[in-house]
């Protein structure tokens, strides 16, 4: 649904073009005195499954954050949906952050509740629906990650790929249109990387959800990824389909992929 653009947060800066869903432009952040992010700049167009790949603590999820305006950048510029979220603020940041799904590293499952009360709990946060329209909701959630027997049980009698597709369901419920996976497959054994990866693109092509997903599993990767971005001390070096990515010359690059041919091409 296009924003009225009267409405656009720009800052003066001209916006991308209308296919771009997701635009980070020389975004820098520091932490006291320790430089996380030195000038990225990506971009994703609508529809499409982004993908950030590179070692741990390199900023991925910093990077994640400033899309759906968690962490402000100190320089630059992010563009989501055509308006600049590092400017927003209140309830014009509140409304773009509903269009928004954050699916965080971890899952973040409440372990005391049961699969329908986390869903329940997080509804009652964000909407003002009424009991029966928030019931089918979840019902519906449940259905689109194919766990619709879950909805009693609680996330400890879960295994662990189930648990992060609760998650995905949970970001589902509001019907957003751009998803940012924090390793959604950490963790998990190959075949339920498989299931969420395959989860993630049954996403893109049947509700045209963008997305932006971070992962250093390379079964994942090869599954979800439309455009890969590889981060290295805060810069994105290289950039492009995965497997331009993955042949590009670089020893950070080879020493990520080494031993890695051993997957099939999807
Ligand atoms: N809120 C914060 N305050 C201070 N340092 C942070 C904060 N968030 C992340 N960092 C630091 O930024 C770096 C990158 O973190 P992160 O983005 O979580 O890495 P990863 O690529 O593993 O997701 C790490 O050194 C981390 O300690
Ligand atoms: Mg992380």
């Amino acid at each position: 649904m296009p924003d009225d653009p009267q409405e656009r947060v720009t800052g003066n800066a001209s916006p991308p073009p209308d296919h771009v869903a997701i635009e980070m432009r020389n975004v820098h952040k520091a932490f006291g005195t320790k430089e996380v992010l030195k000038g990225i700049s990506l971009s994703v167009d609508r529809g499409m499954s982004g993908v950030v790949l590179g070692g741990s603590g390199t900023g991925k999820s910093v990077l994640t954050k400033h899309v759906v305006g968690l962490l402000k950048p100190d320089r630059g510029e992010v563009w989501v949906l055509g308006d600049r979220i590092d400017l927003m603020t209140g309830d014009a940041l509140d409304r773009k952050r509903i269009r928004l799904g954050y699916l965080f590293q971890g899952g973040a499952l409440f372990d005391s509740m049961t699969v329908y009360e986390n869903m329940r709990f997080f509804l009652d946060r964000h909407t003002k629906l009424s009991k029966g329209e928030k019931d089918d909701l979840v019902e519906e959630s449940l259905e689109d990650v194919n766990l619709p027997q879950t909805k009693h049980q609680y996330p400890a009698e879960l295994s662990g790929g189930q648990r992060k597709r609760i998650g995905l369901a949970r970001t589902l419920i509001l019907r957003p249109d751009i998803i940012l996976y924090d390793e959604p497959t950490t963790g998990l054994d190959p075949v339920s990387v498989r299931v969420v990866s395959e989860l993630i693109v049954k996403l893109r092509d049947e509700r045209g959800i963008t997305s932006i997903a971070i992962t250093h599993d390379l079964l994942a990767a090869e599954i979800i990824t439309d455009r890969a971005f590889f981060i290295y001390d805060g810069r994105i070096i290289a950039s492009g389909s995965l497997d331009e990515v993955r042949t590009t010359a670089h020893p950070v690059l080879e020493e990520f992929f080494e031993g890695t041919e051993a997957y099939g091409r999807a």
